[in-house]
């Protein structure tokens, strides 16, 4: 499958997706935005493809944000329909049974940090840069930047970003909390391809239901009623049967992902 925005090479069940438009840092506009949408059918739909890297083209951005030349004819109306539809593809990003990793490779910036908030972690390499710069546009940021922040470095922090549209760098985005490890360009996706190997030697069903579960965390006492719910579903599944008999059998696991 081919896209006008987006590369992609599949490799030991690792697809590698990097947004292709470094001479406009890779600003998401409509293509990208539906590429991104057909990138996730297909996700859901292989089997062969069991985990997914998101990245950016070039050596300057991951993304520098929602395309802004495609801002100046919006109304409210517009506003809230382009809002929604990124809200919408972001959700299905988070919601995706298979594990995302965002490898921030230079400005993640507005769409771009909200891109990487939605993926299941992010890793960042040395010269990668965060912010939500939406109030020097006269705008906040809408693709679910008010409200993945906040869950990922505290209400108080996400503000102080929101607030002043001020960029922080890779070493303040790992004290925070907001990626998981920096690493050189160099090695950034041999890095995230490493942690998704580990990933993908683990069971599918009970990866895609701590998915489930660890979403659930904001939703407070219902998120507990989730994690049984999904605990439920790993019970008794050949995934599970496998496992335990290969713990007891001292041998590796090898899970059918069912
Ligand atoms: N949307 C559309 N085009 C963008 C863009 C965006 N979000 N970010 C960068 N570009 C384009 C620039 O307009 C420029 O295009 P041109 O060469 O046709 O003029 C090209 O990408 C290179 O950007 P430039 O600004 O020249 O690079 P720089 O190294 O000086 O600065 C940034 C890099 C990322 C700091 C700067 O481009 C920037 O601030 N971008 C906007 C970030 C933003 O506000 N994002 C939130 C949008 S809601």
């Amino acid at each position: 499958m081919t896209y006008d925005t987006l590369l992609t090479a599949l490799e030991e069940g690792i697809l590698t997706v990097t947004v292709n438009r470094p001479d406009k840092m890779n600003a998401l506009n409509r293509s990208v935005l539906a590429d991104l949408d057909r990138l996730m059918d297909r996700v859901l739909s292989d089997h062969d493809i069991r985990a997914v890297i998101l990245t950016g083209a070039g050596p300057k951005a991951f993304v520098a944000g929602a395309d802004i030349s495609e801002f100046l004819q919006a109304g409210p109306d517009e506003g809230a329909v382009l809002a929604k539809r990124g809200q919408d593809l972001f959700l299905r990003i988070e919601r995706c049974p298979k594990p995302f990793i965002a490898a921030v490779n230079g400005f993640a910036l507005g769409g771009g940090c909200e891109l990487a908030m939605s993926c299941h972690f992010r890793l960042a390499s040395d010269n990668a840069r965060f912010g939500q710069p939406e109030v020097n546009l006269g705008i906040i940021p809408g693709y679910g930047g008010t409200q993945r922040l906040p869950r990922l470095v505290g209400p108080g922090r996400a503000m102080e970003l929101i607030l002043t549209g001020n960029m922080i760098d890779a070493a303040e985005a790992l004290r925070i909390g907001l990626v998981n490890h920096v690493t050189t360009a160099e090695t950034l996706l041999e890095t995230a391809a490493g942690i998704l190997r580990t990933i993908a030697s683990k069971s599918p069903v009970a990866v895609a239901r701590s998915i489930e579960a660890v979403n659930a965390a904001p939703l407070g006492d219902e998120g507990f009623a989730v994690e049984v719910e999904m605990f439920r579903a790993c019970c008794g599944t050949e995934d599970m049967k496998e496992g335990v008999t290969a713990f007891l059998e001292k041998r590796k696991p090898i899970f059918p992902g069912r």
